[in-house]
């Protein structure tokens, strides 16, 4: 299984997204500017991904900081953070990744500063792992949307990738097919990087499951011609209402798939959904610089100085998903914010098949 980033030998080791599919080059990063830098410029990408980067770089600042007292050492560990949360704004991994640092660090700070920076390896390197298993649920809930014979479109890439490991939109195709189903992907390009013609089409062909690009523009086409039988995304933020931030043109794909009467599922790890915000109007939509829209592999391609819009996330409202699917179970998503409820029977608001 192909790996997006790892903690080794006190490095953080980060495959390199731009590059692919042409070149496979690893990235060693010994300080948190480099990892914070990878995630900026796109060299990690993916939710779940810049999530475990960022509790990698916390834990690896850590290990340079010279403090005597918890109280040094924490403050001297806060703007590290900030930096990891300043450097991608829409997919809420980060914050919770930060959240769940700062939580390890407030209830450690009885323990030696030694003891608290071997722990906060320990932290980066379990939430990596649990990412895996997550992922592995998604799939597990996510398969049975899917009969044999299925062609299935993504957008974007939220592959393995986009995570630790074994993708969350991607982990329902990998279990059906685990089951014996015959599954085919539909990847859209996914521009202006082109997440889906480089890196979705890359690794599911490197996991021998058949994949066909499209140019986002046909995929309405396919879905008249009855060509789709089901949706799966990723998303950066799902919140109170059920409502989904994703790569930019998944509003698109599953306004689309409802006129044609498509089912659009979306593979949200728990890690991807905030309850404290009530609607998507109020996600946080990253913009992204011109030259991703003006160039393609350092060509232009469009007349100088032409003016762009370079948002790289939409907003899909919750009445165009079917359910999403995290690794709790699937849910409709008026219901993803009764996970919150203490004491919830969860199987009462499953969707079962
Ligand atoms: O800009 P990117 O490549 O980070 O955007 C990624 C996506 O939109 C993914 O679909 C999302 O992060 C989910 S990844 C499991």
């Amino acid at each position: 299984m192909v790996k997006s980033i790892e903690w080794k030998d006190n490095k953080v080791i980060i495959l390199d997204q731009s590059k692919l599919p042409l070149e496979v080059e690893y990235i060693e990063c010994t300080d948190y500017q480099t990892v914070a830098d990878t995630i900026k410029s796109l060299k990690i990408r993916g939710a779940p991904a810049i999530g475990i980067a960022a509790a990698m770089a916390v834990a690896l600042a850590a290990q340079d900081i010279r403090a005597s007292t918890f109280e040094t050492f924490y403050k001297k560990l806060k703007p590290v953070m900030e930096t990891m949360l300043s450097t991608r704004p829409t997919a809420v991994n980060i914050r919770w990744a930060m959240e769940r640092i700062d939580h390890l660090l407030v209830s450690n700070k009885e323990q030696t500063i030694d003891k608290i920076k071997s722990l906060l390896i320990e932290e980066a390197k379990t939430i990596l792992e649990e990412d895996i298993e997550v992922n592995k649920a998604i799939g597990l809930w996510g398969a049975q949307f899917i009969k044999d014979g299925d062609t299935v479109l993504t957008h974007c890439n939220a592959g393995a990738l986009a995570t630790g490991g074994y993708g969350t939109a991607t982990a329902p195709i990998l279990v059906a097919r685990e089951q014996g189903k015959e599954i085919r992907v539909i990847a859209d390009e996914t521009r202006p990087v082109l997440q889906g013609a480089r890196l979705t089409a890359w690794e599911l062909k490197m996991a021998g499951v058949p994949v066909t690009v499209i140019t986002d523009n046909a995929a309405g086409a396919l879905m008249r011609r009855g060509e789709i039988d089901l949706c799966i995304v990723g998303t950066d933020r799902t919140v109170r209402n059920g409502d989904v931030a994703n790569k930019i043109g998944t509003y698109t794909v599953a306004v689309l798939a409802k006129e044609n009467g498509i089912p659009f599922y979306v593979a949200a790890p728990t890690s991807s959904i905030d309850l404290s915000i009530p609607s998507g109007d109020l996600i946080p939509i990253e913009e992204r610089p011109a030259e991703e829209v003006t160039h393609i592999r350092g060509q232009q391609i469009t007349p100088d100085g032409v003016n762009v819009i370079n948002m790289a996330f939409d907003v899909t409202p919750a009445r165009y998903v079917t359910a999403i699917i995290t690794e709790k179970g699937a849910f409709r998503p008026k219901d993803i914010k009764k996970l919150a409820i203490k004491g919830i029977n969860i199987s009462d608001i499953m969707i079962k098949q």
